[in-house]
Order: C-alpha cells, then sequence, then structure tokens
C-alpha cells in the first residue's frame, strides 16, 4: 500500500479518486487550494470509506508550501488534478491559466525531485490531439495545438513531462488523456459542482432538470453524425478514478513516461443524452437547438484498448448508470455543496 499525495483532490474527478484510492488500502494526502472545491467534498469522501485522509490546504504554485508536504509525510507518488478548467474562461484570462497549471506544474515537479519522489499520475485530457486526426483516437497519433488556451496547458505539461523523464530515468509517469468525465458516486454524497453557468453538457443537463435554469440549448444539429448533433466519449467519473489506482500500480513498477486515453470507445451524442436522461430518470430537459458552438469537433472518441491491456483497467459503467448517478447526486445536492 502506498501514500499518495493527491493535488487537487477536493475537486470532481480528486474527490472520487480519493474514494478509491482510500478503498483500495491506500493512505491519501490531498493539496487543495480550494479555489474550485469545497472541504465539505473531503468530510463526504471520508463518510463514504469509514477512513480519514489528511487535508492540507495549499496552491501549487507555491514551493515551500509544496516542499512542506513532501517533508512531513513519506509520499510514494503523485496524482496530480490541481489546476483550472474552464475552456471558455481560459481564452479570457490566458496567463492566469498559464501560472497555475503549467506554473504550477512546474513547481511540483521541482519539490518531487528535491524529495526523491519519482512518481507521478497527471490529468491529462484528450484535447491535446487537437484538431488534424480522426477519431478514435489512438494514444501514439501526434499531437496538435489545442484550439484553446486551456488544451495548449495541457499539451505543454506532457510535453515538459516527456522530457523531464527522457532527462531523468528515475521518473515514472503516466498520462491520463480524459476524454468526457460524467456521473458521481452511487451514494450520490460526492459529483461535480461547477460555479457559475456550468461549462460541460452534463451539468447543464441536471440543472434544467433541477430547476436552476430553464432549458437546455445543444449546439448545433447539422453535423455529418447519426443524428446531426456532436459524438463524444462519456466516461463515468468512479471508472476514471478507478483508472488511476490502476495507473499508480502500474507506475510505481515502471520506469518512463507513458499516455493511456481514458474512456469508453464508445460514441454517444447530445441528443442520446438528453433522450437517455429523460427516460432513464423520468424527468424532462427542455431543449431547444441552436448555432454550433466554435470550436466543437462533430465526434471525437477514444481508442481505449490500450489502458486494458497495459493497466489491466476496464469501464464498467454505463451510459444509464451514467445519466442516473448525475441526477441522483444533483437532485440530493441541488446547490451543490452549498
Ligand atoms: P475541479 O476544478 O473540480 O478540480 C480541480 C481542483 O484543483 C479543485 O479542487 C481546485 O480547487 C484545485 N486547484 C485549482 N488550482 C489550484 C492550485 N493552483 N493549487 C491547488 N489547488 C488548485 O476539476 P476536475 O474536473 O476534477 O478536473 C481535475 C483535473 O482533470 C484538472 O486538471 C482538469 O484539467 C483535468 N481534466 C478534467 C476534465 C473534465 O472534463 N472534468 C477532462 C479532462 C481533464
Ligand atoms: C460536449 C458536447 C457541446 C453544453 C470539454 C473540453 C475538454 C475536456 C472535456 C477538460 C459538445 C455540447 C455542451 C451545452 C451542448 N475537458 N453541449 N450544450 O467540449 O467535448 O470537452 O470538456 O480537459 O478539453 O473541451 O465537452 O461538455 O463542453 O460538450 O450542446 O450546454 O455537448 O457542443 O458537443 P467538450 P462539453
Amino acid at each position: 500500500m502506498a501514500k499518495i499525495l493527491v493535488t487537487g483532490g477536493a475537486g470532481y474527478i480528486g474527490s472520487h479518486t480519493c474514494v478509491e484510492l482510500l478503498n483500495a488500502g491506500h493512505e491519501v494526502i490531498v493539496f487543495d487550494n480550494l479555489s474550485n472545491s469545497s472541504e465539505e467534498a473531503l468530510r463526504r469522501v471520508q463518510k463514504l470509506t469509514n477512513k480519514s485522509l489528511v487535508f492540507v490546504q495549499g496552491d501549487i504554485r507555491n514551493q515551500s508550501e509544496l516542499d512542506l508536504v513532501f517533508q512531513d509525510h513519506k509520499i510514494d507518488a503523485v496524482i496530480h488534478f490541481a489546476g483550472l478548467k474552464a475552456v471558455g474562461e481560459s481564452q479570457q484570462i490566458p496567463l492566469t491559466y498559464f501560472d497555475h497549471n503549467i506554473t504550477g506544474s512546474i513547481q511540483l515537479i521541482k519539490a518531487m525531485e528535491k524529495a526523491s519522489v519519482f512518481t507521478l499520475v497527471f490529468s491529462s485530457s484528450a484535447t491535446v490531439y487537437g484538431e488534424h486526426s480522426s477519431s478514435p483516437y489512438k494514444e501514439d497519433f501526434p499531437l496538435s495545438m489545442p484550439n484553446n488556451n486551456y488544451g495548449y496547458t495541457k499539451l505543454v505539461i506532457e510535453q515538459m513531462l516527456e522530457k523531464a523523464a527522457q532527462a531523468d530515468v528515475r521518473w515514472s509517469i503516466a498520462l491520463l488523456r480524459y476524454f468526457n468525465p460524467v456521473g458521481a458516486h452511487k451514494s450520490g454524497e460526492i459529483g461535480e459542482d461547477p460555479q457559475g453557468t456550468p461549462n460541460n453538457l452534463m451539468p447543464y443537463v441536471t440543472q434544467v432538470a433541477v430547476g436552476r435554469r430553464e432549458k437546455l440549448s445543444i449546439f448545433g444539429h447539422d453535423y455529418p453524425t447519426k443524428d446531426g448533433t456532436c459524438e463524444r466519449d462519456f466516461i463515468h467519473v468512479v471508472d476514471l478514478a478507478k483508472a488511476h489506482v490502476f495507473a499508480v500500480i502500474n507506475r510505481l513498477k515502471q520506469t518512463g513516461c507513458r499516455a493511456w486515453n481514458i474512456g469508453t470507445g464508445m460514441p454517444i451524442s447530445v441528443l442520446q443524452i438528453k433522450e437517455t436522461f429523460e427516460k432513464v430518470n423520468g424527468v424532462e430537459i427542455p431543449t431547444i437547438f441552436v448555432e454550433r458552438r466554435a470550436g466543437d469537433l462533430a465526434a471525437f472518441y477514444a481508442d481505449a484498448t490500450r489502458a486494458e491491456q497495459e493497466l489491466g483497467w476496464k469501464p464498467q459503467y454505463s451510459l444509464e448508470d451514467m445519466l442516473a448517478d448525475s441526477w441522483n447526486w444533483q437532485k440530493q445536492n441541488p446547490n451543490g455543496y452549498n
């Protein structure tokens, strides 16, 4: 069993990963500045698992705060979620995104080197493939410049980590390229709690369902897809969380830097999300079709076979589970953690 530092562990994916790590018997230290999360999520993680974790409030851009964590705890591996993730916002305030995501990751890598901790799992994104290939995306496809500053930070960090691992063989790094995480823990105790207007489809749908928003706008219905709306690879957040546990185990045994797609490999359309959500949950989602959103690709899904072959990880949850669990969380927590 390992002692794992989880940066951004109070957030959406981080909190679900803490549950899986604790359930698998690992010790967890969460480091988070709570800029986009609530300590309540961590209280619930501990309640759900009946295990305790250590919480340190701090910012990954602050080297001395990080150094202190590594001095106080004998960390075996780091899972690095902390960062900013809103695509639209990253176009308005690029330098803030570069600072949190890129500078923050550099500070973390430096603190790890200082403490001789060389095992890292990084939250990357399928956005690093850019727009120049086509689905299903494989890990050895060429990467290209994403069309937004958030995606650019993920590409830069991936490349930095690759180069660090080339220069020093002690590094063991997993780049997990998530597709579209949705869903929530079965209990409905933890889930996605975006601040302000949601950027992503699923929290928008659940907020319409719970009455916080009037209707869903579907961006474009003339794409070359089966029903004209965009297709994405939605992955249940608990499956995604479990992939991190598999990746840590793999990285504690091997060195080098390796990328894995984390998706189901199944293209699901936006309209299918709306209709299946209504069917599974018995709730109507008033919807209008509007113009395409700039920057959206028609279809974006993974070839997820490498993760199965090399990590032994395979998604377990169906689309119906994703939609039922998203709704269960939102229904029980109409205003999120507030
Ligand atoms: P989230 O915002 O819920 O979690 C991020 C956490 O990091 C939050 O708790 C926030 O308070 C913390 N944080 C932000 N800046 C920090 C800093 N400077 N120092 C310390 N803590 C800081 O987001 P999430 O959806 O859980 O995403 C987790 C990671 O996965 C992010 O790196 C994100 O880019 C990546 N990712 C997310 C998605 C997605 O669709 N949710 C897809 C691909 C990749
Ligand atoms: C999904 C589909 C929209 C909202 C983003 C990031 C990506 C990754 C995951 C972090 C699209 C449509 C959406 C709405 C809609 N994040 N939609 N109405 O754009 O696939 O990926 O999140 O790494 O980098 O770009 O996800 O949830 O925003 O959109 O019709 O109100 O839903 O057009 O086709 P996306 P999304």
